[in-house]
């Protein structure tokens, strides 16, 4: 039997203070019920003052490592994903090896946006195939409210906070990582971005704040279609590729960007939709983070059996997307 890389522990964290739809209808010109019925969320959690995508990075790789029953210094690698760092350098990684006391890991940021997480889950995975490394950590982890235009009605109500992670382990038990897959069109770039600060727009550049070129830029219905549209073919790639029938599939997580983009991806496949996971309800948006949220609350809730299979799919900003297969 080949060896396959394998989830051996989950963990997350989600800031305490929660911004509700609520708290929108006295911010800006929208009502609970447009941001329900379009949306799907009703409140998402935004970090304090002084909390780094590396503290909630931290908070969910420690209970990853703890579900896992790997120390620390064991870990070979770290994997962060964030769209926003802490700082532009070192790595976020960095901080959270040293948050972690990881020594003896090595560590790198990626980006890929809100398919963060799926990237580097195949990131990790050629880590453990190859034999270079044995033990995994992959944390993604996003503070999207410190770029989030709160006057831009039709983006600010859908992110927020958190962080996911995943400690990933060989195995030759015939589980694990069945296939992921990754894509990326730079063609359609305009979509969804953030300008500055860069080395295009410097810090220092007036424009930055006349402009708000620090926020997410949006184009929600041109992102909703493709989005849907990826997810899908995406889906559809990975259990081609894997040799998995829909039917067989046990759950599907896909990225929580927008509950109807959950359910038309579902409904296209002919996926059961009491079998797709979402609490995009209660967090919003959280880019990187969502799918590594959503899979530790599946795992600690008992969704997830042994030998279950589990799909993943996700997108976001470049555009990028992304999919997986897991035999639990
Ligand atoms: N409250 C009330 N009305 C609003 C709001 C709001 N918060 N936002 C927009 N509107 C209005 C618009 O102004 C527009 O009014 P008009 O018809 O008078 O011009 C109307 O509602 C419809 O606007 P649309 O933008 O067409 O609304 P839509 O149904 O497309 O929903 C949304 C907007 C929620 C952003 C949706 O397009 C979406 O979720 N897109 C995808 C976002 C996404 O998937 N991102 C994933 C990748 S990004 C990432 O994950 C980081």
């Amino acid at each position: 039997m080949s060896i396959r890389a394998m989830i051996v522990g989950t963990g997350s964290a989600i800031p305490e203070k929660v911004l509700t739809n609520q708290d929108f209808e006295k911010m800006i010109d929208t009502s609970d019920e447009w941001i329900v019925t379009r949306t799907g969320i009703k409140e998402r959690h935004i970090a304090s003052k002084g909390m780094n995508p590396s503290t909630l990075a931290i908070e969910a790789s420690r209970r990853a490592l703890e579900m896992a029953g790997i120390k620390p210094e064991e870990l070979d690698l770290i994997i962060s994903t964030t769209v926003f760092p802490d700082q532009p350098l070192p790595s976020t990684a960095t901080f959270i090896q040293m948050g972690l006391g990881a020594m003896n890991a090595a560590g790198f940021d990626m980006v890929a946006a809100c398919s963060g997480f799926l990237y580097g889950l195949t990131n990790a995975e050629q880590f453990i195939l190859t034999g270079k490394y044995k033990k995994v950590l992959l944390v993604s982890s996003e503070i999207l409210s410190r770029v989030t235009d709160y006057e831009d009605r039709g983006s600010c109500i859908l992110f927020g906070d958190g962080a996911g992670a995943v400690v990933l382990a060989p195995t030759n038990e015939d589980r694990g990582i069945l296939q992921s897959i990754i894509h990326l069109d730079g063609n359609y770039i305009d979509l969804l971005y953030v300008l500055a600060p860069g080395n295009i727009y410097r810090y220092d550049d007036p424009k930055i704040k006349e402009q708000g070129l620090n926020f997410i830029k949006l184009k929600g219905k041109e992102i909703f279609k493709i989005a849907t549209r990826c997810m899908e073919s995406v889906s559809r790639e990975v259990l081609q590729k894997a040799n998995i029938s829909i039917d067989e599939v046990d759950l599907f997580i896909p990225h929580q960007a927008n509950q109807r983009i959950s359910l038309a991806v579902a409904e296209r496949l002919k996926f059961p939709l009491k079998k797709v996971y979402s609490n995009i309800e209660r967090v919003g948006n959280t880019s990187s983070a969502s799918i590594p949220i959503a899979l530790d609350e599946a795992v600690r809730a008992g969704k997830i059996h042994q030998r279950d299979l589990v799909l993943f799919a996700a997108f976001g900003g470049g555009v990028v997307w992304a999919g997986a297969l897991v035999r639990w």
